[in-house]
């Protein structure tokens, strides 16, 4: 059977960086350590005026295509996920191909192109999409770009203003793929639920503790769905696993769950009873009042054990090192959490090719999906291509009242005006409306 998977990955951040322990937190008196240890965050990315989600994802893709020396030939779909769209006819795919009809021979006339929505998983379901076209065999030779970009944005004072962040990933999706190819097992858990939306406005409306429930338990529903076809997951299988990241702390909450359900059964489970006691059952428990306070109990005991200390050090928290870095990316969260992985591997020198990675993506409204992925042998000449360093040291670092100016530039209701705090280098950029209140965009050298 054919491999299908990712052949090659490039990132792009917005170009501005709040610190949040140091300039934030202070503003909205808050102690520093909410930030850097309750939900694991450093920095959130922004955008700089002449920024939005088709720049940032127009110029990942044109770093992946420059890098990979690709034409607009060999590529036959352009799929863009994102939860940040300004127009809801015309997809930011054809923004993009634009774009990068503005810099290339060739155009994308004869690609097929495409916008896909549902929260945070649109990525990962784009993703599939490019999957399922090369596997049917329509993809007569060419590749697929799947691009998630969005700016995480919240209304001002909403709890979410703390987990923000504004950035691209761009993916190229082949036969025989160069870093991790994707498995057929698949695991869903999706349920409709009122958790995080946007009923046509730009920034959600959340019931943000709802949504740490929900992921989890959509999350636990497409662990156990996957198993059902792929057999039961141990946590010695998988190198690392990469999970949506609205916030670390999202994934510290999920991955003890992840650990104590993995272990269940298993000689982890019996070594660990002796430590901790056995893992609670239903079936023990007259009231479920019971039976769930004995399970927190439990989970508390769990994560303070050396054997998930140990597994979560180096399966969890590597997947996090980017994220730290710049916040929520809603759709690309979960591509930057495999590339931080991959990322640590190269760094620590593990020989990751054939290699298991578990992938697990979230959308708020809501689905969880699961998938594993296999690493492939080219893995480290495409990691150790990618500059993610250089990108995250050059954003310029905001003032609260800065990040105010930024924030009232990308309201759709304010549109202010804002002189740059960055000056564009060989990149797409935004520069202003056509007759038809579309968006304009020119490429600088
Ligand atoms: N030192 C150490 N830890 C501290 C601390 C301190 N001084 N102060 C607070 N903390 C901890 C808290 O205990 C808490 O951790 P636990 O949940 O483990 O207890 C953490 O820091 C956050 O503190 P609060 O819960 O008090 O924070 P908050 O009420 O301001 O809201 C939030 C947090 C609900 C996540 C909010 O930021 C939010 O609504 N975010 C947007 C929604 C979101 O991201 N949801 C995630 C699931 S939905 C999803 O994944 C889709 C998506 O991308 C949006």
């Amino acid at each position: 059977m054919t491999a299908v998977g990712i052949d090659a990955v490039e990132i792009w951040t917005g170009k501005l960086k709040l610190d949040l322990p140091g300039t934030f937190a202070p503003e909205k008196g808050d102690d520093p350590e909410k930030y850097t240890k309750g939900l694991g965050l450093n920095n959130s990315s922004f955008p700089d005026a002449y920024e939005d989600i088709v720049t940032m994802g127009a110029n990942a893709a044109h770093r992946l295509m420059e890098r990979k020396g690709l034409s607009p030939d060999d590529i036959g779909r352009i799929d863009v996920a994102t939860e940040s769209a300004f127009d809801n006819s015309k997809p930011v795919s054809t923004y993009v191909a634009g774009c990068l009809e503005q810099v290339y021979d060739g155009d994308f006339h004869h690609a097929n192109k495409g916008e896909r929505k549902f929260a945070c998983i649109a990525g990962t379901q784009s993703l599939d999409d490019a999957y399922n076209w090369i596997k049917a065999g329509r993809n007569r030779g060419r590749g697929a770009l799947v691009i998630a970009t969005d700016t995480a944005l919240y209304a001002r004072g909403d709890a979410g203003e703390a987990t923000q962040g504004a950035g691209a990933v761009a993916m190229y999706v082949t036969e025989d793929p160069d870093l991790v190819e994707l498995s057929t097992h698949q695991g869903y858990g999706s349920a409709d639920e009122t958790d995080f939306l946007k009923p046509n406005q730009q920034f959600p409306s959340v019931d943000g503790k709802r949504s740490i429930q929900v992921y989890l338990a959509r999350m636990r529903e497409a662990l156990e769905d996957f198993e059902s076809v792929a057999g039961a997951s141990h946590p010695d299988q998988y190198e690392y696993i990469p999970f949506h990241t609205p916030f670390p702390g999202m994934v510290r909450k999920a991955a003890v769950l992840g650990y104590r359900h993995m272990i269940r059964g298993t000689p982890i489970e019996e070594e660990l009873a002796a430590e901790i006691g056995e893992l609670p059952r239903p079936e023990g428990f007259a009231e479920d009042e019971d039976y769930q306070e004995a399970i927190r109990e439990y989970m508390d005991a769990l994560s303070d054990t050396d054997a998930y200390r140990e597994w979560y050090a180096e399966a969890i928290e590597p997947t996090l090192s980017v994220s730290r870095e710049v916040g929520n990316w809603y759709t690309g969260s979960v591509h930057l959490a495999r590339l931080s992985a991959l990322r640590d591997a190269a760094e620590k020198g593990t020989d990751m090719a054939g290699k298991k990675l578990l992938v697990g993506s979230y959308g708020s409204g809501a689905q969880a999906e699961i998938h594993a992925e296999t690493v492939a042998d080219e893995w480290d000449e495409e990691i150790e291509a990618i500059d993610v360093e250089s990108q995250l040291d050059r954003r310029y670092d905001l003032s609260f009242e800065e990040y105010e100016e930024v924030h009232d530039r990308h309201n759709h209701e304010k549109q202010t005006e804002l002189e740059p705090f960055t000056t564009p280098d060989g990149e797409f950029v935004f520069d202003g409306w056509g007759r038809m209140n579309e968006r304009k965009y020119t490429y600088v050298e």
